[in-house]
């Protein structure tokens, strides 16, 4: 087994995530959203299953209302960062908007430039009119999770952000919604702002996991967006998420101590400054000749640290 082979047999895959079902004895999917290296590599430390470059780019990092505007192109951009990382969770690209509503084979295109970035899946949105396209997929070897219950990118035929599956005809469609996904193909499907016990129903009737937020604890696994869960927004809380940290409030703590002490004169001090070596600072005198352009490179030399 050469290196590319064995780091590519590390990581999770699609059949391993396709067996944890928590009734067949699997641990609970860990999936959490990250949008760049730094977030990958923060989100695999932490040990996650699935790292998700969800269409929430488009409202938590690139400041829209809604997940309608982000581009195919702006997806494998931030999927190959977080690809970059080289985490060990998968690495899950959403199709966003447009990218898989025209044909089966602008599906497949468009799902080529989430794998070739670095992906090895992708996730797409709604039920069983998608049967379609998640066939394309599976038949040219890409894993598929589908995504169903509140689906963002529905905003305006669904009238806004709203809980789905309240009604027994909704629940019911849902259900069917999910064994056509199944039927289509899908590894696993996330399942978004329903009753927990449509949750539970469509968990018990489905042989792939089922991965929710906002659907409470029956689902095989549970996604929360990254700037919800370390608290880097304020602006919209749904009741499904829980914040474990408020690095918002940290971040402008942060940044008001170090603007009042650039402010003050505090920062730099002498530790945090570079320093002439011995002798060289009277060359440097009002009336001392400027040097030559070799001698300031000397102090840096070929391998210079930032660090001396
Ligand atoms: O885009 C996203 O972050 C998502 C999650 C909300 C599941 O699809």
């Amino acid at each position: 087994m050469d290196a590319q082979e064995a780091s590519v047999a590390e990581n999770v895959t699609a059949p391993q995530v396709r067996a944890r079902k928590v009734a067949a004895g699997g641990d609970p999917l860990v999936m959490v959203t990250a949008y760049d290296a730094p977030g990958g590599l923060i989100a695999d430390e932490a040990g996650v299953d699935i790292i998700l470059v969800g269409d929430t780019l488009a409202m938590v990092v690139l400041g829209y209302e809604d997940t309608l505007q982000v581009t195919v192109e702006e997806m494998a951009h931030h999927t190959a960062a977080v690809a970059r990382a080289r985490p060990r969770a998968m690495v899950l690209g959403d199709m966003p908007w447009m990218s898989y509503h025209v044909s089966t084979e602008e599906t497949v295109r468009n799902a080529a430039k989430l794998i070739r970035a670095g992906a090895g899946a992708v996730k797409l949105e709604g039920g069983a009119k998608r049967a379609p396209m998640i066939r394309a997929l599976v038949d040219a070897e890409i894993p598929v999770v589908g995504h169903i219950g509140l689906t963002p990118q529905s905003v305006h035929a669904l009238g806004g952000f709203k809980v789905q599956g309240k009604q027994a005809d909704a629940a019911r469609a849902l259900l069917a919604d999910a064994q056509a996904l199944v039927e289509a193909g899908v590894f696993a499907i996330v399942l978004e702002a329903v009753p927990d016990e449509v949750a539970r129903m469509i968990t018990e009737s489905v042989p792939v996991p089922t991965i929710g937020i906002g659907a409470g604890p029956h689902c095989d696994g549970q996604v929360l967006v990254w700037h919800d869960l370390l608290g880097f927004q304020d602006r919209l809380r749904p009741k499904f998420v829980r914040t474990y940290a408020h690095l918002k409030t940290e971040a402008v703590e942060a940044i008001r101590r170090y603007a009042a002490d650039v402010r003050s004169g505090d920062f730099p001090n002498a530790a945090e400054s570079y320093h002439l070596p011995d002798g060289v600072a009277e060359t440097f005198g009002r009336d001392a000749a400027v040097p030559e352009p070799e001698a300031t490179l000397a102090f840096y030399g070929d391998d210079a640290s930032l660090n001396p």
